[in-house]
């Protein structure tokens, strides 16, 4: 390992590697502002002014890291610090430090940018605390407005306002920021990939060509709660039945529609005793779709399928959409230019959501994915090769070095 590397990418992801370990689930678990995030926050500080860069932290708690002067027309590149819960090492932390590293590596060769360059860093990409993810970037596009982030609140009743104070920021300036946008003049996310395209490619390296339309859903089933060994099983409106068919109905749903995808991976039983039959059940779905029409079609079947399975068991059910976000398809142009530029390796589509989709509206971005062996991610098994994360932090550098 050169000495580059060696103080490089591989050795910040060993730095982090301590940092948010969850040993109940497994993996990390680093949410937004909380003690893990903090830490890798200051980590990240500590790291870009190592290599000279000057750190601003913009209204909405996203950190820019400037390799000279800000804006405007800034070549903007970097990703997130936060982690699902149990999540892997590489989904997010990888295009920071991978950032980091290329910018390390033109100033060692001596390279001048000729125009202004920075690492941005966002907040609550996962929304695994307040639930809306890439908080960051859409506070910062107006994707979400100020009113409705300000009151998001945690699952220990921590609002989103009362969070950003104790993180530093004044709640009162959340919200869109011309500013920020108006420097960036293009945005390249660095990502482990979070599919199969680049193994079965047999490819280290892809540029993403689009991702799916997704959305979050709450349904709150509600039943009747009652004591678990003196009613009768004929007398029950149990919530917690009904939410497990609403989950077979979303299997059904998706699983008829080819390519869609839906998933209920998150419940809050209340009261939740052993000898208790809930009053009620919240369950969280997460579906997704190649269109936004389709995946508005597949969530009508879904609410459809609940509503009977709901109705069957005596109980009856609430939908509220908690978060949307449209089909995205990266500038065709752009993702040709910087295929080329990397010896025409491969375009490859995502399910997952990212920054660099939301930036897409207001902004030309773009997005690298690194090869990922296991196929998995939000989780523990997610993996990047180390040769694999060089090849992806030498592509960024080649990318930087064409843009800058
Ligand atoms: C975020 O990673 C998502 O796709 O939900
Ligand atoms: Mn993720
Ligand atoms: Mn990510
Ligand atoms: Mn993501």
């Amino acid at each position: 390992m050169s000495e580059l590397l060696a103080d490089g990418m591989l050795a910040g992801l060993d730095e982090i590697a301590g940092t948010g370990r969850d040993a109940r689930r497994g993996g990390y678990s680093r949410h937004v502002w909380q003690a893990a995030e903090l830490e890798l926050r200051a980590w990240f500080v500590e790291r870009a002014g190592r290599i000279g860069l000057d750190i601003e932290t913009d209204r909405n708690g996203n950190i820019w890291a400037w390799w000279g002067t800000p804006g405007p027309d800034a070549v903007v590149t970097g990703s997130h610090l936060d982690s699902v819960p149990g999540g892997g090492a590489y989904d997010g932390p990888l295009g920071v430090v991978s950032a980091l590293d290329a910018i390390a590596r033109l100033q060692a060769a001596g390279f001048t940018p000729s125009r202004p360059c920075a690492i941005l860093v966002f907040a609550e990409e996962e929304g695994s605390r307040f639930g809306i993810a890439c908080l960051g970037s859409r506070l910062m596009t107006g994707a979400l407005g100020a009113d409705r982030a300000r009151a998001l609140v945690d699952a220990d009743g921590v609002t989103l306002a009362e969070a950003a104070v104790r993180a530093g920021l004044d709640p009162a300036h959340l919200g869109t920021d011309r500013e920020a946008l108006e420097r960036i003049g293009l945005f390249v996310e660095l990502h482990v990939e979070q599919g199969r395209g680049l193994i079965e490619l047999g490819q280290p390296v892809a540029v993403a060509s689009s991702i799916l339309a997704h959305g979050r859903w709450r349904l709150t089933v509600t039943g009747r709660g009652n004591h678990a060994g003196a009613t009768l099983m004929a007398d029950r409106r149990d919530p917690m039945v009904a939410a497990a068919r609403a989950v077979l109905a979303v299997q059904d749903a998706a699983s008829a529609r080819p390519g869609t995808r839906a998933t209920v991976g998150r419940m809050n039983i209340v009261p939740g005793g052993t000898n208790v039959i809930a009053s009620s059940v919240q369950a969280w779905l997460d579906a997704r779709a190649e269109t936004d029409e389709e995946t508005r079609a597949l969530l009508g079947e879904i609410t459809a399928l609940v509503d009977e399975a709901v109705a069957e068991n005596g109980c009856s059910v609430a939908v509220v959409e908690e978060s949307w976000a449209g089909s995205v398809h990266f500038d065709p142009e752009l993702r040709d230019r910087f295929s080329a530029a990397l010896g025409g390796v491969p375009a490859l589509p995502t399910g997952a959501g990212h920054d660099a989709g939301v930036l897409a509206a207001s902004v030309p971005s773009a997005m690298l994915f690194v090869r990922n062996p296991t196929g998995i991610s939000h989780s523990p098994e997610e993996f990047a090769t180390a040769d694999d994360c060089v090849a992806g932090v030498e592509a960024l550098e080649k990318l930087l070095r064409t843009l800058l």
